[in-house]
């Protein structure tokens, strides 16, 4: 949430901040605003509410002087409404000092009175405002930004990464994080910061990822980091593996639109390299094994989209390495006292690898002496680096914030990590471990297979539906989840009433929503491979067609059982019951982005939402 960028260096860096701006977009887009320090060493601002499209033209209109040291923010709002006068940056210091920010500063109301018994006065409502005056204070006190960052980083309570420069020290922007997101890329005469590498990818691949309680101090020369006390301390270096093109849409009419063409691709690149003579070895886990030594339980923690991947995942992780595992979202979790201990693996899942109620549940399961490992897609990201192990999902950077090849991507993952710890346990023989990895393997042409045989078909049924007011999603085992992901992209993106079930389950409640002309999706099993299951999901169709439910049926080729009972059927290839997911659900994703965009929708950035939330 919120989306920060910071540059030093020898280039104008207004196009410099705004195409960062735009890269960071999906972290918020209710505001957005600039800082620049001038050629003659005058600090300009521009901000305003809206889309950052709003202050880009406001910029072409009223141009701001240009200078090479300047922050820029794209704004998700949580303390005062979206407003130009709460868009950051805030200034502070007889307007000498701009800073923005990510997160939530928790005591800030305490700090502000305190400031205002002082005499200061406040232009909007924001926390931020009371770090910026608080930070001007220190500066005046001080003389020198890192010095007053370092005093007023101690005294700010909640989660935060703050950005600032004074006009006074130009060539120098300083920020400082704790338990929000921010990464250093490092340049040839200039120097990046960012939410993400997204922020600076396109200048360069070289990036420092800097812990919690850090401070750094960004020159044209250099970058220094130190914790709150001003300890040196190290960083890690990394090497960007996205491409600046991976993050662009191309001639794709949206962000999602591209982000489902590469399922496929997202699937087989987090296969790629992890597979040797049939079995899975992953890379990242080599000597890791005593993390999985006498596990008796594994709670996998995600929330939204990617706890409906972990919830997939469990079926697999059961059925591979006979070991017991629960799906919980972080929010609930963190704060029910869970029994976990040593003997507990907590696997998290996040696309972003910065949802903070993840990244505050993974660092409570440390505290409880847990084990942790984490399903991430960002390099570089919080819950990664403050978990023992990672499994990279390589989806590539997904943009649009209802998540599409991530889905799949840490399905995939989850797998994986079920075939490598059954293997480890002992309990998946090598020709099921085998018959499992050709199964994956096989997946990306599958999918490819539905995006070309069913996208034309979906879309224009889509588009039939405009009109719904309502959407259900019954599935079954696997297909479960799937009903639940179908429904919350619907949601999501599309703004109706949409809810997922256990097929199971509708007899004891939701069948009474069902009335005549009331759209439902079936995800149907295998007639081959769960034929027990597919009875009774038909006997389900039956029973809602009864009562004059329309039915889309996504069922497998060949499956004619459905056939009957069917308005409409989308088909996937054959597969065992474990990857139907898999395939199952990027219809459901052509379909949410049908119908949104037949609604004259934003499919990248639905209204209210934020693809990275981090805050609680
Ligand atoms: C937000 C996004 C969802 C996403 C969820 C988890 O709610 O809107 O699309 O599934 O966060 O995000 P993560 O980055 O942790 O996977």
């Amino acid at each position: 949430m919120c989306g920060i960028v910071g540059y030093v260096g020898p280039r104008p860096s207004q196009d410099i901040l705004l195409s960062g701006l735009a890269r960071l977009e999906y972290r918020g887009y209710d505001s957005a605003g600039i800082a620049v320090i001038d050629g003659d060493g005058q600090l300009g601002l521009r901000k305003r509410a809206g889309k950052l499209k709003v202050l880009r033209d406001d910029l072409v209109d009223h141009p701001l002087a240009d200078g090479t040291t300047g922050i820029g923010h794209t704004r998700w709002a949580t303390h005062g409404g979206p407003t130009d006068a709460n868009a950051h940056p805030h200034l502070a210091d007889e307007d000498r000092l701009a800073v923005i920010h990510n997160g939530i500063i928790e005591n800030f109301a305490e700090l502000k009175a305190e400031l205002v018994a002082e005499g200061f006065t406040f232009r909007s409502e924001t926390d931020t405002e009371v770090a910026a005056v608080l930070l001007g204070r220190e500066y005046r006190a001080t003389g020198d930004l890192v010095t007053a960052f370092r005093a007023v980083a101690s005294r700010l309570e909640g989660a935060f990464t703050l950005l600032a420069m004074h006009r006074d020290e130009p060539g120098l922007v300083v920020g400082a994080r704790r338990n929000s997101p921010l990464v250093i890329g490092l340049g040839e005469g200039e120097n990046f910061l960012g939410s993400d590498v997204a922020a600076f990818v396109e200048h360069t691949r070289s990036a420092l990822a800097i812990g919690q309680d850090e401070i750094v101090a960004i020159t044209p020369a250099g970058v220094t980091v130190t914790d709150f006390h001003g300890e040196p301390v190290e960083v890690e270096p990394f090497e960007v593996v996205w491409d600046a093109a991976a993050a662009e849409k191309g001639g794709w009419s949206s962000f999602m639109a591209k982000e489902v063409s590469e399922e496929p691709e997202a699937v087989a690149n987090t296969v790629r390299g992890r597979i040797r003579d049939g079995e899975v070895v992953i890379p990242e886990l080599d000597g890791l094994d005593s993390l999985f030594a006498g596990i008796t339980r594994v709670i996998v923690i995600a929330c939204g989209t990617a706890a409906y991947a972990g919830m997939v995942g469990k079926y697999a992780l059961e059925q591979w390495a006979r070991i017991p595992v629960d799906v919980e979202l972080a929010h609930e979790f963190r704060y029910r006292d869970p029994v976990i201990g040593p003997d507990t693996l907590v696997v998290s899942i996040s696309q972003s690898g910065e949802t903070m109620d993840t990244l505050m549940a993974v660092k409570y399961a440390r505290e409880q002496g847990a084990r942790t490992l984490s399903i991430c897609n960002t390099q570089g990201a919080t819950i990664p680096r403050e978990s023992d192990a990672i499994v990279y999902t390589h989806a590539g950077p997904e943009v649009a914030v209802a998540s599409t090849k991530a889905f799949v991507a840490q399905i995939t993952a989850l797998y994986l990590l079920g075939l490598h710890i059954g293997r480890i346990r002992g309990t998946l023989s090598p020709a099921d471990s085998a018959r499992s990895v050709a199964e994956l393997e096989a997946v990306p042409g599958k999918i490819s297979w539905v995006l070309e045989k069913e996208q034309a078909h979906i879309a224009q049924f889509s588009h039939w539906m405009a009109d719904t007011q309502s959407v259900l999603f019954l599935g079954r085992h696997v297909g479960y989840p799937i009903a639940l992901e179908g429904a919350l992209k619907l949601k999501e993106i599309s703004y109706i009433h949409a809810e997922g079930f256990a097929a199971g389950e509708l007899k004891h409640g939701p069948i009474a929503l069902i009335e005549p002309g009331q759209p439902v999706f079936v995800i149907v099993p295998s007639p081959r491979e769960s034929a027990e299951l597919h009875k009774k999901v038909v006997s389900n169709i039956q029973e809602i067609r009864a009562r004059g439910a329309r039915v889309i049926a996504v069922a497998e080729e060949g499956d004619a059982a459905v056939l009957p009972f069917a308005d409409e059927v989308l088909r996937i290839p054959l597969a065992g019951p474990l990857f139907e997911p898999l395939l199952a659900v990027v219809p459901l994703h052509i379909f949410a982005m049908g119908l949104a965009t037949a609604k004259g929708l934003d499919v990248d950035q639905p209204r209210n939402l934020a693809k990275s939330v981090t805050v609680e």
